[in-house]
């Protein structure tokens, strides 16, 4: 009997220990604190971590796809009608980015490393093959009159050169070598004038099997959240502004790799040698890819919003003053003076009169955004697209008949989505790690539950043990006569 209650009263004492120390871990949170240092800890770039290797080696597919715009009134263009254009693609390359030439600094807080980049087309993921042809704005043509524009003696001799071979506002080549490069005949007969210059023209020359300078990343120790940030790029700190000429047009993205532990408050930064300058997104929605949980960050509408509504964007109004509104960005200084404009596809949140400046344009938030899906506990990338369109500033020049009638317009020449899905080996490893994650979270959650279990038991015991006193009670006398 004493042995029993004994039993009884331990029951209770566990049942309070086990409640207290459960809901002390539940509000203290410790449990999935001590999970993130320990990410937090072990995400770093150091030779022989698998962080270092999915960084040096990126084991999931990366896609990169280009849908151009067809031209289908030329003629009319020239006489001052609205451009119509038809989307064709995607022309679909697949894209390998190791790391090369990888040093590390003495103490491991920094790694440089150059970044090439090489394009293999697919056929049976692409619409057709790169022989097809497109008629779009010939840009090497505008460029050239637009830099001449002003000296009337070379603009009649460019002029009527451009007469006798035929040369006008618009050119039609194949994806290939609008792409990656053919020979202008413009641009030769320009070289008599100017050795220096380069006679072919691609809006990707050069870029394949080639690095676009050597950057130097830190590695995220001492610091978690530095962990694969850029931090200098051809010795250049300060990326977020495009200060310097050394930014080129499409070179190609950079900094796919976030750090751990991410929050829903936070603002991401991503480096992008493509519009010379790292842009930021913000936290959209919570998503699920391949079974991850993951946070969805997408560029706000703020970063491309014109200087009414945010007045921080004045350093993208080149020159300054000069601001064309929403959603575009003047990329000339990155691209030899070429009168090229980024934007979204088919200017996804820029002003409407550019949407409607175009016919063919139908801008649709799930098609046009930029999206990165990640992680939260680990930062590892599991879904991302990056979008973006080149286009060229067309207006017509008095000294170039070539220019006709045309209307001043952002033209639309192509765009890509640069994507990639997390690998199935990467994500069933993750998957460990995520339901650990849910093991260990709930762990509080369980020691309140095996208390409340215990304080149940300890109830029922207690009554029990009531009942039976009373019975024995009557019994005994029943027993002895
Ligand atoms: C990493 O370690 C391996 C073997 O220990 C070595 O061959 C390789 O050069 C190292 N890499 C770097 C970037 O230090
Ligand atoms: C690591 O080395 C760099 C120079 O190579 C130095 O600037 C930095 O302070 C060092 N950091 C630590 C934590 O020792
Ligand atoms: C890029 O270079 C690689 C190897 O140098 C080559 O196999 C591939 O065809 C090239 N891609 C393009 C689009 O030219
Ligand atoms: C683009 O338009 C030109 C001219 O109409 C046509 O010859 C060509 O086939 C079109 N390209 C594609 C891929 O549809
Ligand atoms: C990008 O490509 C161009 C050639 O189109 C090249 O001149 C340039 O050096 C490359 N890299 C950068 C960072 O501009
Ligand atoms: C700036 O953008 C807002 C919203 O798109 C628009 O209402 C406003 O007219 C624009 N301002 C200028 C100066 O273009
Ligand atoms: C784009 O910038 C260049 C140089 O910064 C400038 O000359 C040009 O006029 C700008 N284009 C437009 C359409 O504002
Ligand atoms: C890339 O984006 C385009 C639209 O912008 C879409 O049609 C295409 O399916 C996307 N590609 C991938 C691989 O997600």
């Amino acid at each position: 009997m004493p042995l029993k209650s004994c039993c009884v009263y331990i029951t209770g004492l566990f049942s309070l220990l086990f409640l207290i120390l459960g809901i002390s871990l539940v509000l203290s949170s410790v449990f999935p604190h001590f999970l993130e240092s320990v990410v937090e800890k072990e995400v770093v770039l150091k030779n022989g971590t698998e962080a270092f290797k999915a960084w040096e080696n990126p084991p999931a597919p990366i896609y990169m796809q280009f849908y151009f715009f067809n031209v289908t009134n030329p003629m009319e263009v020239l006489d001052g009608d609205r451009p119509a254009v038809v989307e064709v693609g995607p022309y679909t390359y697949r894209e390998y980015r190791p790391m090369e030439q990888v040093n590390f600094d003495s103490n491991g807080t920094k790694v440089g490393a150059v970044n090439p980049k090489t394009y293999i087309f697919q056929r049976n993921m692409s619409r057709g093959p790169e022989s097809e042809l497109i008629r779009t704005v010939n840009i090497p043509a505008v460029s050239v009159m637009d830099k001449f524009k002003d000296d009337f003696i070379v603009a009649n001799l460019i002029a009527s050169y451009m007469r006798s071979t035929g040369t006008g506002l618009f050119t039609t080549h194949t994806v290939g070598e609008l792409l990656w490069g053919y020979e202008d005949s413009l641009l030769k007969a320009l070289r008599n004038f100017e050795p220096d210059l380069d006679d072919v023209f691609g809006l990707f020359y050069k870029t394949n099997a080639s690095n676009d300078g050597s950057y130097v990343f830190f590695t995220g120790q001492g610091n978690y959240k530095d962990f694969a940030r850029v931090d200098t790029w051809k010795g250049d700190s300060s990326l977020n502004w495009w200060t310097t000429d050394e930014c080129n047009m499409i070179n190609g993205t950079n900094g796919a790799s976030f750090h751990p532990v991410v929050t829903k408050d936070e603002t991401l930064y991503m480096f992008s040698s493509d519009l010379c300058r790292s842009i930021y997104a913000v936290f959209e929605k919570d998503v699920s890819v391949k079974g991850i949980p993951g946070y969805r960050f997408s560029p706000p509408s703020e970063v491309f919003a014109n200087l009414t509504v945010n007045p921080a964007n004045a350093g993208y109004c080149v020159p300054a003053g000069n601001c064309l509104g929403s959603g575009v960005l003047n990329v000339s200084v990155c691209k030899q003076g070429a009168p090229i404009i980024m934007s979204s596809p088919h200017f996804y949140l820029a002003d409407e009169k550019f949407v409607e400046d175009v016919f063919g344009m139908r801008p649709r938030k799930e098609l046009h955004e930029t999206v990165i899906d990640i992680n939260p506990l680990t930062g590892v990338v599991l879904q991302a697209a990056k979008r973006l369109q080149v286009n060229v500033h067309v207006e017509k020049l008095a000294s170039f008949s070539q220019t006709g009638n045309v209307r001043t317009v952002v033209f639309p020449v192509l765009y890509l989505n640069e994507s990639v899905v997390i690998d199935d080996t990467s994500s069933l490893k993750l998957k460990t790690v995520v339901t650990q994650q849910n093991v260990v979270d709930n762990i509080p959650f369980m020691l309140v539950g095996v208390g409340v279990i215990l304080g149940l038991i300890f109830m029922f015991l207690m009554c029990r043990q009531k009942i039976p006193e009373s019975t024995e009670a009557e019994r005994q006398p029943l027993l002895s006569s």
